[in-house]
Order: structure tokens, then sequence, then C-alpha cells
């Protein structure tokens, strides 16, 4: 993944130099429980799931694509900069996600979220969170409202979705 896809927002895949940006970029979202909560050491393990924007080459927001399986991948840690939300930055995060996991033969991509009417305006529908698989569940453990998760899970299939290799 390495396109630009609008004259002012790149997306491209995260390099090791990205690390401390997307580090700081999350923070406050971790903080606040709106995504997961991760260390620097934790971004550089994950660093090859990550995709950045660049909106005129500064750093505006990222995205991860965790893989759980040929029919399931997952959209996470996804924010943009709040400088730069409403200008198309997160849209295309999703969509480069979308066509990254499709070129690897992805079928259906979920997000649990705070912000469903983001996800609605890019095609995603609501599921009841028992039909995706209890493997997802792992990592939410570590999250405080885990006992009381208010998020929205919603889904999209990728066969639609034009493949990028
Ligand atoms: C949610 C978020 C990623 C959206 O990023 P963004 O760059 O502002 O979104 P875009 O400008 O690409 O918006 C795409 C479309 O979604 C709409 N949209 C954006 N945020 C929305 C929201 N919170 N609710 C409903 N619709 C929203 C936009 O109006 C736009 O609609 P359009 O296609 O009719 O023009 C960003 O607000 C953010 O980082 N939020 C904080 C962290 C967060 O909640 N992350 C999600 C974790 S799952």
């Amino acid at each position: 993944m390495n396109c630009l896809v609008n004259p002012h927002i790149s997306i491209r895949n995260a390099v090791v130099d990205d690390v401390e940006a997307i580090y700081q970029l999350l923070k406050p979202f971790a903080k606040k429980d709106i995504i997961l909560q991760r260390n620097r050491d934790n971004i550089f393990q994950h660093l090859q799931e990550f995709l950045v924007a660049e909106y005129d080459g500064i750093l505006a927001g990222v995205v991860c694509a965790h893989i759980y399986g040929r029919d399931l991948a997952e959209v996470r840690s996804l924010v943009v900069d709040p400088a730069y939300q409403q200008h198309g930055v997160g849209r295309l995060l999703v969509e480069g996600c979308e066509q990254w996991l499709a070129g690897m033969g992805v079928t259906r991509v979920f997000a649990l979220t705070y912000v469903t009417g983001f996800f609605i305006r890019l095609g995603y529908r609501i599921v009841s969170k028992e039909s995706l698989p209890h493997k997802i569940w792992t990592v939410c453990v570590h999250c405080s409202r885990f006992a009381d998760c208010d998020e929205v899970a919603v889904e999209k299939q990728l066969s639609d979705t034009i493949s990028n290799p």
C-alpha cells in the first residue's frame, strides 16, 4: 500500500520512523478507552499492520488492520488528528485498509466503535457482537470498559472492494 489518493492526502504503510508520531496520536484516545492502549513497543511489534495518512506531508492519521483469518479482519486503532478531522482522512484510511486486506484475500472486515455513523457512511452495517468469534475479545479483556462495553460492532463484506496488490 503506497498511493497518492488525494492532492493533499496520501496513505502509506507505516515505517519505524513513524512510531513516535503514531504513539502520540493514539495516546489521548487510548487514555479515554476509545481505542486500545498501546505503548511504543506494542506499536513496533505490530508496525506491519499499520497504515498512516499524511496531509500535505504531515502525519495526520493512523489505522491498524489485524487479520484473524481468511474471512475476518479488524480495523482498529483508527485515529485522525483532531486538526485534520472532517477532511476525508478517516475515509481514506479505512478504504486503504479495505483495499490492502482485499488484496491479501481477506473477505470481511469489522470494527468495534463509538462512531457508528462514520462507519455506516463507509458502507458498514451494524451486527450483533455475539456474531463475532470469541477470539476477537482476547485484547478487549485489558480494557477498563470490558465488563460494560457499549461499543457497537460493524462489519463490511470486502468482495466488492477493488484489490490493490
Ligand atoms: C472517526 C474519525 C476517524 C473520522 O475521521 P475523519 O477524517 O474526521 O472522517 P472523514 O472526514 O473521512 O469522514 C468521512 C465521512 O464520515 C462522516 N463522519 C466523520 N465523523 C463522523 C462521526 N463521528 N459520525 C458520523 N459521521 C462522521 C463525515 O461527515 C464524512 O461524510 P461524507 O462522506 O458525507 O462527507 C475521527 O473523527 C477520529 O479520529 N475520532 C476519534 C477516534 C475514534 O473515535 N476512532 C474510531 C475508533 S473505531
